[in-house]
């Protein structure tokens, strides 16, 4: 009887562990083949169609995606609007004034909810958009792990903390990443995302004017668009990646390696100092095939990042707010 409680006790150990650590691993690429049968070539025309519209669309996708896993996993978190009693992410500092491409979202989320109502996460549409976009672009292409549900909150305070300002150093964006469980790789592969976009003034004043890691003639261009006082021009926009800010291309790194970075923190990644990163950047800029093969594993990884299983956090009606 003693002997056979211990196996029992240990077999439902053996489950709990289970079913503790495999949040992730239940993510699947099949999980909407059932009950949303044309979710990707729904999700995939109004990308087309936004980006067709602007190009930078397809950037900005990519990034809330992003935004969306660093702060209490990928939740569709950072999609909900702030109310009187309701405080959100829209307005932390990294998102506030930057973050965009809400209305594409909603009109991705309203024609899936017209093919298949109620079954298809806000954080799972965010999921395949950004895919999508970078397909678009012209990047690589891969399937979507999905089974993501949406949260019911957010954090202001989270976004604030856990999202790498532009202005960080190597080792703070290493350890931001690792508190995500993302390597140094993951890290430098998934910064080539700044192959696409752009940023505003307040976002590389610092870099472009006080920095001597960056190639003079560059600074000077960029200075012409971007007055040195904070406060004037701070929203003037420029191209992450000079050469084709709307392709997604390893030029990003190509860039590095010219000292053509435009933020402090992607010249972080290749500079005197960097012995941990710059192998990386030489390597992912000498081969598109081995940046786009660690962009992906990157992304998958990314996307791994504390989902909602099961029945956690609901289904949401609209991405903007809880049902
Ligand atoms: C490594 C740390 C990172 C830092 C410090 C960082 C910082 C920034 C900043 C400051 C901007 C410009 C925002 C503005 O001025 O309004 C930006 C833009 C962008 N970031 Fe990052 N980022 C990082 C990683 C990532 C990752 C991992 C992704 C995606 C997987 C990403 C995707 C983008 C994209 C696509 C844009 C352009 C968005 C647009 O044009 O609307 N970034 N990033
Ligand atoms: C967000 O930006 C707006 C407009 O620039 C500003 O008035 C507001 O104070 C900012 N919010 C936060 C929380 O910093
Ligand atoms: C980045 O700038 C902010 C102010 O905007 C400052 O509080 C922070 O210490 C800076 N971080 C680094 C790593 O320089
Ligand atoms: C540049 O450096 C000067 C002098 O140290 C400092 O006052 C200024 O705030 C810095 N500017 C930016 C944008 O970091
Ligand atoms: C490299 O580190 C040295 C010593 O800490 C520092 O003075 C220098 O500014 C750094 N260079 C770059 C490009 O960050």
């Amino acid at each position: 009887m003693a002997f056979f409680s211990k196996i029992t006790a240990a077999l439902l150990l053996l489950l709990l562990l289970l079913v503790g650590t495999s949040a992730a691993a239940q993510l699947s690429t099949s999980f909407y083949s059932s009950s949303c049968p044309k979710l990707f070539s729904t999700v995939k025309s109004v990308v087309q169609s936004a980006i067709a519209k602007e190009k930078r669309m397809g950037a900005s996708i990519l990034r809330l995606f992003f935004h969306d896993c660093f702060v209490l996993g990928c939740d569709a978190s950072v999609l909900l609007d702030d109310t009187a009693t309701f405080r959100g992410e829209k307005t932390a500092k990294p998102n506030n004034n930057s973050i965009r491409g809400f209305d594409v979202i909603d009109q991705i989320k309203s024609a899936v909810e017209k093919v298949c109502p109620g079954v298809v996460s806000c954080a799972d549409v965010l999921a395949i958009a950004s895919r999508d976009s970078v397909v678009i672009l012209g990047g690589p292409d891969w399937d979507v792990k999905l089974g993501r549900r949406d949260s019911r909150k957010a954090s202001f305070a989270k976004a604030n903390k856990e999202i790498p300002p532009p202005n960080s150093t190597l080792s703070n964006l290493i350890s931001k990443f690792a508190a995500k469980g993302l390597s140094t790789k993951d890290m430098v592969a998934l910064s080539g995302s700044h192959t696409i976009g752009l940023a505003r003034c307040t976002s590389f004043r610092g870099h472009i004017y006080n920095d001597t890691d960056i190639d003079s003639s560059f600074a000077k261009l960029r200075q012409g668009n971007c007055p040195r006082a904070s406060g004037s021009g701070d929203n003037n926009l420029a191209p992450l990646d000079l050469q084709t800010p709307t392709a997604f291309d390893n030029d990003y790194y190509k860039n590095l390696i010219r000292f053509k970075g435009l933020l402090h923190s992607d010249q972080e990644l290749y500079n005197a100092n960097a012995t941990a990163t710059n192998s990386l950047v030489r390597a992912f800029g000498g081969s598109t095939a081995t940046f786009f093969a660690d962009f992906v594993t990157g992304m998958i990884k990314m996307g791994d990042v504390k989902p909602l299983t099961g029945s956690k956090g609901e289904i949401r009606k609209k991405c903007r707010k809880v049902n």
